[in-house]
């Protein structure tokens, strides 16, 4: 009676000991498995973050050193005309500083540079009618002037203009 006591009280513990590691290490590795998908969520949310951040600040920088070589062009190319204020000389020449008909139309603000252009004219609600020469400027010097004028002067314009942009005008 006592061995059968005995074996039993055995047979018990193992049973027990079993059964508490089993829990144990299932609880402690699903713990970790828990910690490590978290951690590496977060780990993927700052990737994406980052990527976008920098995303940002290369455009900020790119028209940050477009816009100012697009200064000496404007100082060289424009200004004659438009003024250094960037509000033109009426009646003759048409404003460039918070003016609705540059900032309409990027790829119309391209052809004017590259072509020029004749005839009326309406900016900001005053018609001009006038002869502005073609410019004789490259793909690279017309972007950054146009990246110049449309952040200039309170100008605030919604993307930058490229090289390729400017050459896809030339015909
Ligand atoms: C010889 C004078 C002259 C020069 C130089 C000149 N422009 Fe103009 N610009 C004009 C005239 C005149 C008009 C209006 C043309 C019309 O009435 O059809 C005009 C119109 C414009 C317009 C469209 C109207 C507006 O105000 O939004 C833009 C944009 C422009 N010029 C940008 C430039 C840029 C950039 C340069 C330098 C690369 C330049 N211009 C050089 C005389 C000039």
């Amino acid at each position: 009676m006592r061995i059968v006591q005995t074996l039993w009280f055995v047979c018990l513990t193992f049973l027990g000991i079993f059964f508490f590691t089993g829990c144990g290490s299932e609880g402690a590795s699903s713990a970790v498995a828990g910690a490590t998908e978290e951690a590496s969520e977060v780990v993927e949310e700052t990737v994406a973050e980052d990527v976008e951040d920098d995303g940002d600040t290369a455009n900020e920088a790119e028209l940050a050193a477009s816009a100012e070589r697009g200064s000496e062009v404007y100082n060289t190319f424009c200004v004659a005309c438009h003024m250094p204020d960037g509000n033109g000389l009426a009646p003759s020449f048409p404003p460039l500083a918070k003016a609705d008909y540059l900032m309409a139309d990027a790829t119309r603000a391209i052809r004017q540079v590259i072509y020029g252009k004749e005839g009326e004219m309406v900016v900001n609600g005053v018609t001009y009618n006038g002869i502005m020469p073609a410019q004789p400027l490259d793909d690279e010097q017309t972007a950054d002037v146009l990246n110049y004028v449309m952040n200039e002067w309170g100008n605030e314009a919604s993307m930058l203009i490229t090289p390729e942009m400017v050459k896809e005008e030339r015909e």
